[in-house]
């Protein structure tokens, strides 16, 4: 398994782990680690013995946010130029199914890269909040989009416009988490959750979080259109006559991810 400065990066099973691990910076986003993060995420989402990923921090952070000390002196045609956040469109792109499992600190940059994932869980002691209106700025890694779409406008305008970090209880009432569960429970939680999906069909999976992606981006229309081209192209697949006749003959489908 390949070494890397910023995360931790494991597979067991058919899951593929990344831990953040800057506990120094409480999981702050810099650079190296978004390229880590990309290239542990694209190397998990090449392989097809991996059918889910897990993405988490620490019991006190999962991140709180873009870090503030690597960005401070910038210009805006830097921050352009750079395209600071940019590699992050690449794990958002990931084929496979990511589950964030957020403990403690889910602010700023950490908050988006939640909403980059498919599933968020969140233990009881997360706080998720957009506080960068407090630094001057505004969410940058698609925190006011996502969150918008996620929770709806007004209580993403409040969030966004006030800075204020909500309890796990709010976030989950808000339509922001997938589920709750007790901290000491989150990674275990999580993993009951990767290896459910894994379980499933790899090209079903992908055509499935493709789909959801396009209700997220497009008219009713477009993306009914996507759905049905979609659902369609399964039925050219192994495990589409292998799901379905195991349902015949009353016994588990055995997959074999093509
Ligand atoms: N960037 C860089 N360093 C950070 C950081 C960040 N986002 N968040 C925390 N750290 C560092 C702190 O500077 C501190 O380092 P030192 O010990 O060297 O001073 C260390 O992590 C521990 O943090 P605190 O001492 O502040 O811990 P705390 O428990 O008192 O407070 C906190 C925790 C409320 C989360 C506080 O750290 C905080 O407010 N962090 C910044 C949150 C924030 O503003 N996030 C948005 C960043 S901008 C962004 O994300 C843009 C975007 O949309 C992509």
């Amino acid at each position: 398994m390949t070494e890397y400065d910023t995360i931790l990066a494991e597979t067991r099973g058919r899951v593929g782990w990344i831990t953040l691990n800057r506990p120094e910076a409480l999981n702050a986003l810099n650079t190296q680690l978004m390229r880590d993060v990309v290239a542990a995420a694209s190397a998990f989402d090449a392989d097809p013995e991996i059918g889910a990923i897990v993405v988490t921090g620490s019991e006190r952070a999962f991140a709180a946010g873009a870090d503030i000390k690597e960005m401070e002196g910038k210009s805006a045609q830097e921050m352009l130029d750079g395209d600071h956040f940019g590699d992050w469109a690449l794990f958002a792109a990931v084929r496979t199914p990511v589950i964030a499992a957020v403990a403690g600190y889910a602010l700023g940059g950490g908050c988006e890269l939640a909403m980059m994932c498919d599933v968020i869980l969140a233990a009881d002691t997360a706080r998720f909040g957009q506080p960068e209106i407090n630094l001057g700025v505004i969410p940058g890694m698609g925190g006011t989009q996502r969150l918008v779409r996620a929770v709806g406008y007004y209580k993403a305008a409040e969030l966004v416009l006030t800075g204020r970090m909500m309890d796990a209880a709010e976030a989950e009432r808000s339509g922001l988490v997938s589920r709750v569960v007790p901290a000491g429970d989150l990674l275990a939680e999580a993993e009951k959750t990767a290896e459910a999906i894994a379980a499933k069909s790899l090209p079903s999976l992908f055509a499935a979080k493709a789909a959801l992606d396009a209700a997220l981006e497009s008219s009713l229309a477009d993306g009914l259109r996507f759905e049905k081209q979609a659902f369609a192209a399964l039925f050219d697949t192994a495990d589409q006559k292998e799901g379905m006749a195991a349902f015949r003959e009353k016994r588990a489908a055995a997959f074999e991810n093509r």
